[in-house]
Protein backbone atom coordinates (compact mmCIF):
# COMPACT_ATOMS: atom_id res chain seq x y z
CA UNK A 1 0.00 0.00 0.00
CA UNK A 2 2.36 2.69 1.18
CA UNK A 3 4.48 1.84 -2.28
CA UNK A 4 1.90 3.28 -4.24
CA UNK A 5 2.09 6.07 -2.66
CA UNK A 6 5.40 6.72 -4.58
CA UNK A 7 5.50 4.03 -7.94
CA UNK A 8 2.20 3.59 -10.05
CA UNK A 9 4.13 0.42 -11.66
CA UNK A 10 1.52 0.28 -14.84
CA UNK A 11 2.95 3.93 -16.25
CA UNK A 12 6.22 3.05 -15.47
CA UNK A 13 5.64 0.17 -17.97
CA UNK A 14 3.89 2.33 -20.27
CA UNK A 15 6.25 4.51 -22.37
CA UNK A 16 3.02 5.46 -24.42
CA UNK A 17 1.29 7.49 -21.46
CA UNK A 18 0.77 11.40 -21.86
CA UNK A 19 3.83 13.80 -20.33
CA UNK A 20 3.04 16.21 -17.66
CA UNK A 21 4.62 17.79 -14.93
CA UNK A 22 7.28 16.45 -12.53
CA UNK A 23 5.49 15.16 -9.62
CA UNK A 24 7.41 14.47 -5.86
CA UNK A 25 7.72 11.50 -3.92
CA UNK A 26 4.48 10.59 -1.92
CA UNK A 27 2.72 13.87 -2.39
CA UNK A 28 3.00 13.80 -5.85
CA UNK A 29 0.92 17.00 -7.52
CA UNK A 30 -0.75 17.90 -4.45
CA UNK A 31 0.88 21.09 -3.91
CA UNK A 32 1.98 22.01 -7.31
CA UNK A 33 -1.33 23.34 -8.21
CA UNK A 34 -3.58 26.03 -6.16
CA UNK A 35 -6.85 23.95 -5.51
CA UNK A 36 -8.83 26.95 -6.06
CA UNK A 37 -7.11 28.03 -9.39
CA UNK A 38 -6.72 24.11 -10.75
CA UNK A 39 -8.75 25.03 -14.13
CA UNK A 40 -6.92 27.76 -14.80
CA UNK A 41 -3.68 25.99 -13.85
CA UNK A 42 -4.61 22.89 -15.78
CA UNK A 43 -4.94 25.52 -18.69
CA UNK A 44 -1.41 26.64 -18.13
CA UNK A 45 -0.47 22.68 -18.22
CA UNK A 46 -2.39 22.02 -21.09
CA UNK A 47 -0.32 25.00 -23.52
CA UNK A 48 3.21 23.43 -22.19
CA UNK A 49 2.36 19.49 -22.57
CA UNK A 50 -0.80 19.63 -24.91
CA UNK A 51 -4.28 19.13 -24.94
CA UNK A 52 -3.49 15.48 -22.97
CA UNK A 53 -1.25 15.67 -19.91
CA UNK A 54 -0.97 13.53 -16.53
CA UNK A 55 -0.38 14.41 -13.32
CA UNK A 56 -0.16 12.33 -10.09
CA UNK A 57 -2.37 13.01 -7.01
CA UNK A 58 -3.03 10.22 -4.25
CA UNK A 59 -6.23 11.08 -3.83
CA UNK A 60 -8.14 8.28 -5.11
CA UNK A 61 -7.87 4.48 -4.20
CA UNK A 62 -8.05 3.35 -7.92
CA UNK A 63 -4.70 4.68 -8.91
CA UNK A 64 -2.50 8.07 -8.29
CA UNK A 65 -2.40 8.83 -12.10
CA UNK A 66 -4.46 11.09 -13.17
CA UNK A 67 -5.18 12.43 -17.07
CA UNK A 68 -6.31 15.93 -17.96
CA UNK A 69 -8.39 16.20 -20.86
CA UNK A 70 -8.57 19.78 -22.16
CA UNK A 71 -10.74 21.47 -25.35
CA UNK A 72 -13.86 20.39 -27.11
CA UNK A 73 -12.17 17.61 -29.64
CA UNK A 74 -10.03 15.44 -26.78
CA UNK A 75 -12.90 15.63 -24.29
CA UNK A 76 -15.38 14.35 -26.59
CA UNK A 77 -12.99 11.77 -28.20
CA UNK A 78 -12.73 10.33 -24.53
CA UNK A 79 -16.07 10.62 -23.13
CA UNK A 80 -18.15 10.05 -26.64
CA UNK A 81 -15.79 8.26 -28.48
CA UNK A 82 -14.46 5.98 -25.71
CA UNK A 83 -17.76 6.45 -23.83
CA UNK A 84 -17.64 2.82 -22.46
CA UNK A 85 -14.30 2.93 -21.38
CA UNK A 86 -14.98 6.14 -19.49
CA UNK A 87 -18.27 5.47 -17.93
CA UNK A 88 -17.17 4.41 -14.32
CA UNK A 89 -16.61 6.49 -11.43
CA UNK A 90 -13.34 6.23 -9.35
CA UNK A 91 -13.47 5.20 -5.47
CA UNK A 92 -12.84 7.91 -3.34
CA UNK A 93 -12.08 7.51 0.67
CA UNK A 94 -13.92 10.89 1.39
CA UNK A 95 -17.25 10.04 -0.63
CA UNK A 96 -17.34 6.32 0.70
CA UNK A 97 -16.68 7.72 4.25
CA UNK A 98 -19.54 9.93 3.75
CA UNK A 99 -21.87 7.65 2.73
CA UNK A 100 -21.18 4.59 4.69
CA UNK A 101 -24.79 3.33 5.11
CA UNK A 102 -25.14 3.25 0.87
CA UNK A 103 -21.88 1.53 0.64
CA UNK A 104 -22.06 -1.22 2.71
CA UNK A 105 -24.79 -1.96 1.23
CA UNK A 106 -22.80 -2.12 -2.08
CA UNK A 107 -24.51 0.74 -3.73
CA UNK A 108 -24.15 4.55 -3.77
CA UNK A 109 -26.64 6.90 -4.79
CA UNK A 110 -26.30 7.75 -8.52
CA UNK A 111 -23.51 10.16 -8.59
CA UNK A 112 -20.45 7.50 -7.55
CA UNK A 113 -22.14 3.93 -8.09
CA UNK A 114 -20.95 1.91 -10.80
CA UNK A 115 -22.19 -1.32 -13.32
CA UNK A 116 -25.24 -2.67 -12.37
CA UNK A 117 -26.71 -0.39 -9.35
CA UNK A 118 -25.93 2.81 -11.44
CA UNK A 119 -27.99 1.78 -14.59
CA UNK A 120 -30.82 0.48 -12.54
CA UNK A 121 -30.46 4.14 -10.20
CA UNK A 122 -29.76 6.61 -13.19
CA UNK A 123 -33.07 4.95 -15.61
CA UNK A 124 -35.54 4.64 -12.06
CA UNK A 125 -34.24 8.40 -10.81
CA UNK A 126 -35.22 9.76 -14.52
CA UNK A 127 -38.32 7.95 -15.44
CA UNK A 128 -39.49 8.66 -11.80
CA UNK A 129 -38.82 12.29 -12.09
CA UNK A 130 -40.05 12.46 -15.92
CA UNK A 131 -43.28 11.08 -14.27
CA UNK A 132 -43.37 13.49 -12.22
CA UNK A 133 -42.81 16.59 -14.88
CA UNK A 134 -39.27 16.56 -15.45
CA UNK A 135 -38.82 18.54 -18.61
CA UNK A 136 -42.93 18.72 -19.23
CA UNK A 137 -44.98 21.05 -19.55
CA UNK A 138 -46.88 20.16 -16.02
CA UNK A 139 -44.09 20.78 -14.08
CA UNK A 140 -44.12 24.54 -15.39
CA UNK A 141 -46.91 25.78 -12.67
CA UNK A 142 -44.63 24.70 -9.82
CA UNK A 143 -42.02 27.11 -10.92
CA UNK A 144 -43.57 29.67 -11.41
CA UNK A 145 -45.06 30.08 -8.43
CA UNK A 146 -42.16 29.55 -6.88
CA UNK A 147 -40.27 32.18 -9.24
CA UNK A 148 -43.63 34.11 -7.46
CA UNK A 149 -42.57 33.87 -4.05
CA UNK A 150 -38.97 34.44 -4.62
CA UNK A 151 -40.32 37.89 -6.03
CA UNK A 152 -41.74 38.57 -3.05
CA UNK A 153 -39.29 37.57 -0.79
CA UNK A 154 -37.00 40.16 -2.53
CA UNK A 155 -40.05 42.89 -2.80
CA UNK A 156 -40.86 42.56 0.96
CA UNK A 157 -37.49 41.63 2.20
CA UNK A 158 -35.19 44.04 1.28
CA UNK A 159 -36.93 46.99 -1.37
CA UNK A 160 -34.39 48.90 -2.74
CA UNK A 161 -31.96 47.98 -0.12
CA UNK A 162 -28.36 46.22 -1.25
CA UNK A 163 -28.85 42.62 -0.04
CA UNK A 164 -27.20 39.30 -1.03
CA UNK A 165 -29.84 36.98 -2.70
CA UNK A 166 -27.81 33.66 -2.20
CA UNK A 167 -29.68 32.31 -0.07
CA UNK A 168 -33.27 33.04 -1.13
CA UNK A 169 -32.31 31.82 -4.62
CA UNK A 170 -30.83 28.71 -3.60
CA UNK A 171 -34.17 28.20 -0.78
CA UNK A 172 -36.52 28.87 -4.23
CA UNK A 173 -34.25 26.70 -6.14
CA UNK A 174 -34.11 23.70 -3.73
CA UNK A 175 -37.90 23.87 -3.47
CA UNK A 176 -38.15 23.01 -6.95
CA UNK A 177 -36.27 19.48 -6.59
CA UNK A 178 -37.59 18.36 -2.89
CA UNK A 179 -41.63 18.89 -4.34
CA UNK A 180 -39.95 16.56 -6.62
CA UNK A 181 -38.21 14.24 -4.27
CA UNK A 182 -39.57 15.11 -0.55
CA UNK A 183 -43.15 16.27 -2.30
CA UNK A 184 -42.94 19.30 0.07
CA UNK A 185 -41.58 22.87 -0.30
CA UNK A 186 -39.67 25.15 2.61
CA UNK A 187 -40.50 28.53 3.48
CA UNK A 188 -38.00 31.39 3.05
CA UNK A 189 -38.55 32.13 7.12
CA UNK A 190 -38.02 28.54 7.82
CA UNK A 191 -34.70 28.77 9.66
CA UNK A 192 -34.42 24.86 10.06
CA UNK A 193 -33.63 24.72 6.73
CA UNK A 194 -32.14 27.79 5.92
CA UNK A 195 -29.70 26.16 8.28
CA UNK A 196 -29.25 22.63 6.17
CA UNK A 197 -28.91 25.19 2.91
CA UNK A 198 -26.01 26.66 4.26
CA UNK A 199 -24.47 23.88 5.63
CA UNK A 200 -24.93 22.24 1.96
CA UNK A 201 -23.02 25.18 0.78
CA UNK A 202 -20.41 24.73 3.28
CA UNK A 203 -19.27 21.21 2.72
CA UNK A 204 -19.41 21.52 -0.95
CA UNK A 205 -16.62 23.77 -0.89
CA UNK A 206 -14.81 22.19 1.94
CA UNK A 207 -14.79 18.66 -0.26
CA UNK A 208 -13.77 20.52 -3.60
CA UNK A 209 -10.75 22.39 -1.54
CA UNK A 210 -7.34 21.45 0.20
CA UNK A 211 -8.89 19.61 3.08
CA UNK A 212 -10.75 17.42 0.64
CA UNK A 213 -7.86 16.34 -0.92
CA UNK A 214 -5.49 16.27 2.20
CA UNK A 215 -8.22 13.55 3.54
CA UNK A 216 -8.11 11.32 0.82
CA UNK A 217 -4.53 11.70 0.67
CA UNK A 218 -3.84 10.64 4.36
CA UNK A 219 -7.69 9.23 5.24
CA UNK A 220 -5.55 7.10 7.98
CA UNK A 221 -4.32 10.38 9.75
CA UNK A 222 -6.96 12.48 9.01
CA UNK A 223 -9.59 9.89 10.59
CA UNK A 224 -7.75 10.73 13.57
CA UNK A 225 -7.07 14.18 14.45
CA UNK A 226 -9.11 17.81 14.90
CA UNK A 227 -9.31 19.98 11.17
CA UNK A 228 -11.76 21.71 9.34
CA UNK A 229 -12.34 18.60 7.63
CA UNK A 230 -14.32 16.98 10.48
CA UNK A 231 -17.21 19.76 9.37
CA UNK A 232 -17.63 17.91 5.87
CA UNK A 233 -18.77 14.61 8.12
CA UNK A 234 -20.68 16.70 10.84
CA UNK A 235 -22.69 18.61 7.94
CA UNK A 236 -23.29 15.43 6.02
CA UNK A 237 -24.47 13.91 9.58
CA UNK A 238 -26.88 16.64 9.19
CA UNK A 239 -28.13 16.49 5.65
CA UNK A 240 -28.60 12.64 6.06
CA UNK A 241 -30.56 13.07 9.40
CA UNK A 242 -33.02 15.84 7.15
CA UNK A 243 -33.34 13.04 4.54
CA UNK A 244 -33.81 10.32 6.84
CA UNK A 245 -36.00 11.87 8.86
CA UNK A 246 -38.17 12.37 5.92
CA UNK A 247 -38.10 9.14 4.58
CA UNK A 248 -39.32 7.63 7.69
CA UNK A 249 -42.59 9.78 7.89
CA UNK A 250 -43.01 8.43 3.78
CA UNK A 251 -42.78 5.09 5.76
CA UNK A 252 -45.62 5.87 7.60
CA UNK A 253 -47.69 7.29 5.50
CA UNK A 254 -46.68 5.85 1.80
CA UNK A 255 -50.18 4.80 0.24
CA UNK A 256 -48.99 2.57 -2.55
CA UNK A 257 -51.53 2.67 -4.83
CA UNK A 258 -50.72 6.84 -5.13
CA UNK A 259 -47.11 7.70 -4.86
CA UNK A 260 -46.37 11.56 -4.12
CA UNK A 261 -42.62 11.44 -4.88
CA UNK A 262 -39.54 9.75 -5.60
CA UNK A 263 -39.53 8.50 -1.97
CA UNK A 264 -42.93 7.04 -2.42
CA UNK A 265 -41.74 5.19 -5.78
CA UNK A 266 -38.56 3.90 -4.41
CA UNK A 267 -40.46 2.96 -1.47
CA UNK A 268 -42.41 0.82 -3.77
CA UNK A 269 -39.89 -0.24 -5.75
CA UNK A 270 -38.03 -1.99 -2.75
CA UNK A 271 -40.63 -4.54 -2.91
CA UNK A 272 -40.49 -5.12 -6.45
CA UNK A 273 -36.62 -6.12 -6.22
CA UNK A 274 -36.65 -8.31 -3.09
CA UNK A 275 -35.37 -11.08 -5.67
CA UNK A 276 -32.38 -9.09 -6.95
CA UNK A 277 -30.36 -7.15 -4.04
CA UNK A 278 -27.14 -6.21 -6.42
CA UNK A 279 -30.08 -3.22 -8.34
CA UNK A 280 -29.34 -1.15 -4.89
CA UNK A 281 -33.55 -0.97 -4.08
CA UNK A 282 -33.11 -0.75 -0.37
CA UNK A 283 -33.37 1.37 2.26
CA UNK A 284 -29.72 2.63 2.65
CA UNK A 285 -29.58 3.09 -0.85
CA UNK A 286 -32.62 5.23 -0.68
CA UNK A 287 -30.78 7.94 1.60
CA UNK A 288 -27.76 8.20 -1.12
CA UNK A 289 -30.01 8.23 -4.10
CA UNK A 290 -32.23 11.19 -2.44
CA UNK A 291 -29.25 12.70 -1.20
CA UNK A 292 -27.60 12.91 -5.02
CA UNK A 293 -30.51 14.66 -6.08
CA UNK A 294 -31.44 16.85 -3.25
CA UNK A 295 -27.70 18.28 -3.67
CA UNK A 296 -27.28 18.10 -7.42
CA UNK A 297 -30.60 19.74 -7.67
CA UNK A 298 -30.03 22.38 -5.29
CA UNK A 299 -26.78 23.95 -6.09
CA UNK A 300 -25.98 23.59 -9.43
CA UNK A 301 -28.62 25.57 -10.68
CA UNK A 302 -28.67 28.08 -7.65
CA UNK A 303 -25.21 28.67 -8.00
CA UNK A 304 -25.85 29.62 -12.21
CA UNK A 305 -28.87 31.97 -11.06
CA UNK A 306 -26.71 33.73 -8.66
CA UNK A 307 -24.13 34.20 -11.36
CA UNK A 308 -26.73 35.38 -13.80
CA UNK A 309 -27.70 38.46 -11.30
CA UNK A 310 -23.61 39.03 -11.07
CA UNK A 311 -23.29 39.13 -15.02
CA UNK A 312 -26.99 41.15 -15.04
CA UNK A 313 -25.32 44.11 -12.34
CA UNK A 314 -22.24 43.77 -14.19
CA UNK A 315 -23.57 44.20 -17.74
CA UNK A 316 -26.62 46.67 -16.79
CA UNK A 317 -26.89 46.84 -21.19
CA UNK A 318 -27.60 43.29 -21.42
CA UNK A 319 -29.47 43.40 -18.38
CA UNK A 320 -31.84 46.19 -20.43
CA UNK A 321 -31.98 44.47 -23.50
CA UNK A 322 -33.33 41.21 -21.73
CA UNK A 323 -36.15 42.97 -20.34
CA UNK A 324 -36.91 44.95 -23.35
CA UNK A 325 -37.32 41.08 -25.19
CA UNK A 326 -39.39 40.00 -22.24
CA UNK A 327 -41.15 43.09 -22.32
CA UNK A 328 -42.36 43.03 -26.19
CA UNK A 329 -43.00 39.12 -26.01
CA UNK A 330 -44.53 38.38 -22.38
CA UNK A 331 -45.50 41.60 -21.12
CA UNK A 332 -46.43 42.85 -17.10
CA UNK A 333 -49.80 41.28 -16.98
CA UNK A 334 -48.57 37.49 -16.77
CA UNK A 335 -45.34 35.21 -15.99
CA UNK A 336 -43.23 34.07 -18.38
CA UNK A 337 -43.63 30.70 -20.06
CA UNK A 338 -41.43 27.88 -21.73
CA UNK A 339 -42.95 28.56 -24.71
CA UNK A 340 -42.09 32.03 -24.81
CA UNK A 341 -38.01 31.18 -25.05
CA UNK A 342 -38.54 30.09 -28.94
CA UNK A 343 -39.27 33.64 -29.31
CA UNK A 344 -36.79 35.26 -27.42
CA UNK A 345 -33.26 34.02 -29.02
CA UNK A 346 -31.88 36.70 -27.28
CA UNK A 347 -32.41 36.12 -23.56
CA UNK A 348 -31.97 32.66 -24.52
CA UNK A 349 -28.17 33.50 -25.67
CA UNK A 350 -27.93 35.38 -22.91
CA UNK A 351 -28.93 32.52 -20.26
CA UNK A 352 -26.47 29.93 -22.60
CA UNK A 353 -23.71 32.54 -22.23
CA UNK A 354 -24.18 32.57 -18.44
CA UNK A 355 -23.80 28.96 -18.37
CA UNK A 356 -20.78 28.96 -20.38
CA UNK A 357 -18.54 31.78 -18.58
CA UNK A 358 -20.26 31.02 -15.19
CA UNK A 359 -18.58 27.51 -15.57
CA UNK A 360 -20.05 25.84 -12.79
CA UNK A 361 -18.14 22.46 -12.92
CA UNK A 362 -14.77 23.64 -14.38
CA UNK A 363 -13.57 20.14 -13.94
CA UNK A 364 -16.17 18.23 -14.51
CA UNK A 365 -16.72 14.88 -12.61
CA UNK A 366 -14.02 12.27 -12.42
CA UNK A 367 -14.64 9.38 -14.44
CA UNK A 368 -11.69 6.07 -14.01
CA UNK A 369 -10.60 3.80 -17.67
CA UNK A 370 -12.32 0.88 -17.32
CA UNK A 371 -10.10 -0.68 -20.07
CA UNK A 372 -6.42 0.45 -21.47
CA UNK A 373 -7.90 2.96 -23.83
CA UNK A 374 -5.85 5.25 -26.56
CA UNK A 375 -6.87 8.64 -26.46
CA UNK A 376 -4.51 11.37 -28.63
CA UNK A 377 -2.17 9.06 -29.55
CA UNK A 378 -1.36 7.90 -26.04
CA UNK A 379 -2.28 4.72 -24.16
CA UNK A 380 -4.56 5.52 -20.51
CA UNK A 381 -4.22 2.64 -18.98
CA UNK A 382 -6.97 0.73 -16.76
CA UNK A 383 -7.98 2.20 -13.49
CA UNK A 384 -6.35 6.06 -14.25
CA UNK A 385 -8.43 8.87 -13.24
CA UNK A 386 -9.90 10.70 -15.90
CA UNK A 387 -10.95 14.59 -15.89
CA UNK A 388 -12.54 15.45 -19.12
CA UNK A 389 -12.46 19.24 -18.23
CA UNK A 390 -15.71 21.88 -18.89
CA UNK A 391 -13.65 24.74 -18.38
CA UNK A 392 -11.39 23.98 -21.19
CA UNK A 393 -14.33 23.41 -23.81
CA UNK A 394 -16.75 26.27 -22.49
CA UNK A 395 -13.62 28.47 -23.06
CA UNK A 396 -12.03 26.68 -25.90
CA UNK A 397 -9.94 29.09 -28.24
CA UNK A 398 -10.55 27.42 -31.17
CA UNK A 399 -14.92 26.96 -30.41
CA UNK A 400 -15.73 30.51 -29.52
CA UNK A 401 -14.80 33.57 -30.71
CA UNK A 402 -13.94 35.34 -27.54
CA UNK A 403 -13.60 32.93 -24.95
CA UNK A 404 -12.86 35.00 -22.06
CA UNK A 405 -15.63 37.48 -22.73
CA UNK A 406 -19.25 37.62 -21.74
CA UNK A 407 -20.79 37.61 -25.08
CA UNK A 408 -24.19 36.58 -25.84
CA UNK A 409 -23.39 36.84 -29.72
CA UNK A 410 -21.89 33.50 -29.11
CA UNK A 411 -25.40 32.18 -29.48
CA UNK A 412 -26.67 34.44 -32.12
CA UNK A 413 -26.23 33.88 -35.90
CA UNK A 414 -26.22 37.14 -38.40
CA UNK A 415 -29.91 37.39 -38.49
CA UNK A 416 -30.30 37.54 -34.43
CA UNK A 417 -31.20 34.26 -33.98
CA UNK A 418 -30.59 31.87 -31.44
CA UNK A 419 -27.82 29.42 -32.70
CA UNK A 420 -26.93 26.57 -30.51
CA UNK A 421 -22.63 25.36 -30.35
CA UNK A 422 -21.38 21.71 -29.90
CA UNK A 423 -19.09 23.47 -27.13
CA UNK A 424 -21.51 24.46 -24.98
CA UNK A 425 -21.00 21.55 -23.01
CA UNK A 426 -22.20 22.73 -18.93
CA UNK A 427 -23.78 19.18 -18.42
CA UNK A 428 -20.91 17.36 -19.63
CA UNK A 429 -21.47 14.66 -21.97
CA UNK A 430 -21.62 10.82 -22.80
CA UNK A 431 -22.82 8.12 -20.49
CA UNK A 432 -22.63 10.08 -17.43
CA UNK A 433 -24.53 13.57 -18.68
CA UNK A 434 -26.47 15.52 -16.48
CA UNK A 435 -29.43 13.31 -16.09
CA UNK A 436 -31.14 17.08 -14.79
CA UNK A 437 -30.15 18.86 -17.60
CA UNK A 438 -33.96 19.78 -18.48
CA UNK A 439 -34.82 20.53 -15.36
CA UNK A 440 -32.29 22.93 -14.62
CA UNK A 441 -32.84 25.14 -18.41
CA UNK A 442 -36.28 25.14 -17.68
CA UNK A 443 -35.88 26.31 -13.94
CA UNK A 444 -33.03 28.65 -14.96
CA UNK A 445 -35.51 30.35 -17.87
CA UNK A 446 -38.05 30.20 -15.73
CA UNK A 447 -36.28 31.94 -12.62
CA UNK A 448 -34.25 34.45 -15.15
CA UNK A 449 -36.97 36.01 -16.90
CA UNK A 450 -39.60 35.96 -14.09
CA UNK A 451 -37.28 38.18 -11.86
CA UNK A 452 -36.05 40.84 -14.57
CA UNK A 453 -39.72 41.20 -15.79
CA UNK A 454 -40.33 41.99 -12.11
CA UNK A 455 -37.11 43.94 -11.16
CA UNK A 456 -33.84 46.03 -12.32
CA UNK A 457 -31.11 44.70 -10.71
CA UNK A 458 -27.67 47.37 -9.97
CA UNK A 459 -25.08 47.14 -7.59
CA UNK A 460 -25.23 49.03 -4.32
CA UNK A 461 -24.28 52.70 -4.73
CA UNK A 462 -20.96 52.86 -4.46
CA UNK A 463 -19.67 49.49 -4.91
CA UNK A 464 -18.14 48.51 -8.47
CA UNK A 465 -19.33 45.72 -9.51
CA UNK A 466 -17.05 42.82 -9.66
CA UNK A 467 -16.97 39.03 -11.07
CA UNK A 468 -14.88 37.56 -8.36
CA UNK A 469 -15.44 33.55 -8.16
CA UNK A 470 -14.41 30.94 -4.79
CA UNK A 471 -14.56 27.51 -5.80
CA UNK A 472 -14.78 24.48 -3.98
CA UNK A 473 -16.41 21.82 -5.98
CA UNK A 474 -18.37 24.33 -7.76
CA UNK A 475 -17.03 27.83 -9.10
CA UNK A 476 -19.04 30.38 -7.75
CA UNK A 477 -19.74 33.71 -7.42
CA UNK A 478 -17.97 35.52 -4.31
CA UNK A 479 -20.51 36.63 -2.28
CA UNK A 480 -22.20 39.88 -2.74
CA UNK A 481 -24.89 42.71 -2.28
CA UNK A 482 -27.28 44.03 -4.90
CA UNK A 483 -30.22 46.30 -5.04
CA UNK A 484 -33.48 45.08 -6.73
CA UNK A 485 -35.32 48.46 -7.49
CA UNK A 486 -39.13 46.75 -8.75
CA UNK A 487 -40.12 47.93 -12.57
C1 LIG B 1 -27.26 24.25 -14.08
C2 LIG B 1 -27.50 23.10 -13.52
C3 LIG B 1 -26.68 21.86 -13.64
C4 LIG B 1 -25.42 21.64 -14.15
C5 LIG B 1 -24.49 22.66 -14.79
C6 LIG B 1 -25.11 20.23 -13.96
C7 LIG B 1 -23.92 19.64 -14.37
C8 LIG B 1 -23.61 18.31 -14.16
C9 LIG B 1 -22.35 17.69 -14.54
C10 LIG B 1 -21.20 18.40 -15.22
C11 LIG B 1 -22.41 16.39 -14.17
C12 LIG B 1 -21.30 15.34 -14.33
C13 LIG B 1 -21.48 14.59 -15.62
C14 LIG B 1 -20.32 13.70 -15.97
O1 LIG B 1 -19.76 13.02 -15.11
O2 LIG B 1 -19.93 13.67 -17.15
C15 LIG B 1 -23.71 16.17 -13.56
C16 LIG B 1 -24.14 14.96 -13.06
C17 LIG B 1 -25.35 14.79 -12.43
N1 LIG B 1 -26.35 15.72 -12.26
FE1 LIG B 1 -26.32 17.63 -12.92
N2 LIG B 1 -26.17 19.62 -13.35
C18 LIG B 1 -27.15 20.56 -13.14
C19 LIG B 1 -28.40 20.36 -12.58
C20 LIG B 1 -28.87 19.16 -12.10
C21 LIG B 1 -30.18 18.94 -11.56
C22 LIG B 1 -31.30 19.98 -11.46
C23 LIG B 1 -30.24 17.64 -11.15
C24 LIG B 1 -31.42 16.94 -10.50
C25 LIG B 1 -32.22 16.17 -11.07
C26 LIG B 1 -28.95 17.03 -11.47
C27 LIG B 1 -28.60 15.72 -11.22
C28 LIG B 1 -27.39 15.14 -11.57
C29 LIG B 1 -27.05 13.75 -11.28
C30 LIG B 1 -27.93 12.74 -10.52
C31 LIG B 1 -25.77 13.53 -11.82
C32 LIG B 1 -24.96 12.23 -11.81
C33 LIG B 1 -25.20 11.47 -13.10
C34 LIG B 1 -24.44 10.16 -13.18
O3 LIG B 1 -23.38 10.02 -12.58
O4 LIG B 1 -24.93 9.26 -13.88
N3 LIG B 1 -28.14 17.98 -12.05
N4 LIG B 1 -24.42 17.35 -13.58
Amino acid sequence: MQLRLFFDIPVLWNHNFPPGPWAWPFVGNMFSFDPAMMHLEFEKCAKKYGNIFAIRLPVANDSQMWVVLNGYKMVKEALVQNGDNFANRPSITLYEDTYTGASKAGAKGVVMSNGYPWTQQRRFALSTLRNFGLGKKSLEPSIQLEAQCLNEAFLSEHAGKPFDPQMLINNAVSNVICCLVFGDRFEYSDDQFQTLLKTLDEIIYLQGGFWGALYNMMPWALRRIPGPHRRIFSGWCEVFSFINFRIQAHMKDNDLSSPRDFIDCFLNEIKKWEHDSKAGFNLENLSACTADLFVAGTETTSTTLYWALLFMINYPEIQAKVQAEIDAVVGSSRQPSVEDRDSMPYTDAVLHEIQRKGNIIPLNVTRVATKDTKIGGYIIPKNTLVLGTLYSVLFDESQWETPHTFNPGHFLDQQGRFRNRDAFLPFSLGKRVCPGEQLAKMELFLFFTSMLQRFTFSSPQGVEPSLDFKKGFTHSPKPYQLCATPR
